[in-house]
């Protein structure tokens, strides 16, 4: 979960977001040193009374300029491309649940089982308990085994909202008549929290995800229970 002086990036929980890290972290290099060299460069420029009264022209920085951002870019394309198709793959997923955005609510259906559906909201600041998180904690979870490959396939009901848990690496739409499919891992137990990314009106801020990652024996466990009520 992201608490204060969280400037970049969460810890992953899965292996998708563990990649998306490393390539975060591999463009702000880059990125980096680029803003070092112009920096650099400009400051030079800025103390000097330099002039060259016949410079006209030329050829050479002109070339080595105009190659180096190039170069630089594919450095940075090629494995934002790689992730791209990462991302996107769907190997084998053991269990698939069904996310539905609707105004201002999640609502889940685990269909492998019973049909079991329903809806999760956000806790009210008036009736927050002591260990939940004010905006951030929902009265129904969704409750996903770990090291499981998952799927999720996300929808809405009525406009367009955004499925985004960033310490999995989920970031998915769910639009109105629209089935869209992302499949993910999670490495660890815990809670992991998101929440709406798609300006969808006026409690945009207020429909949480929270994730509630156990072990795959737990999760029959609460599969048995869940079903008989
Ligand atoms: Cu749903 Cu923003």
């Amino acid at each position: 979960m992201a608490t204060w002086k969280t400037l970049l990036l969460q810890d992953s929980a899965s292996p998708l977001m563990e990649q998306l890290s490393f390539f975060h972290d591999h463009t702000l290099l880059i990125l980096v040193i680029i803003t070092v060299l112009v920096g650099q460069l400009m400051i030079t420029l800025f103390f000097n009374k330099l002039s060259h009264r016949c410079l006209l022209e030329g050829q050479f920085i002109e070339i080595v300029w105009t190659i180096l951002p190039a170069v630089t870019l594919i450095f940075i394309a090629l494995p934002s491309l790689r992730l791209i198709y990462i991302l996107d793959e769907v190997n084998n997923p053991l269990l698939t649940i069904k996310s539905i955005g609707h105004q201002w609510y999640w609502s889940y259906e685990y269909s492998d089982f019973k049909n079991i559906e329903f809806d999760s909201y956000m806790v009210p600041i008036n009736s927050l308990k002591s260990y939940q998180f004010r905006l951030l904690d929902v009265d129904n979870r969704t409750v996903i085994p770990f090291e499981t490959q998952i799927r999720i396939l996300v929808t809405a009901m009525d406009v367009i909202h955004s499925w985004t848990v960033p310490s999995l690496g989920v970031k998915i739409d769910a639009t109105p008549g629209r089935l869209n499919q992302i499949s993910f891992s999670i490495n660890r137990t815990g809670l992991f929290y998101g929440q709406c990314s798609e300006i969808c009106g006026a409690n945009h801020s207020f429909m949480p995800i929270v994730i509630e990652s156990i072990s795959p024996k737990y999760f029959m466990k609460w599969i048995f229970k869940v079903s008989e009520t």
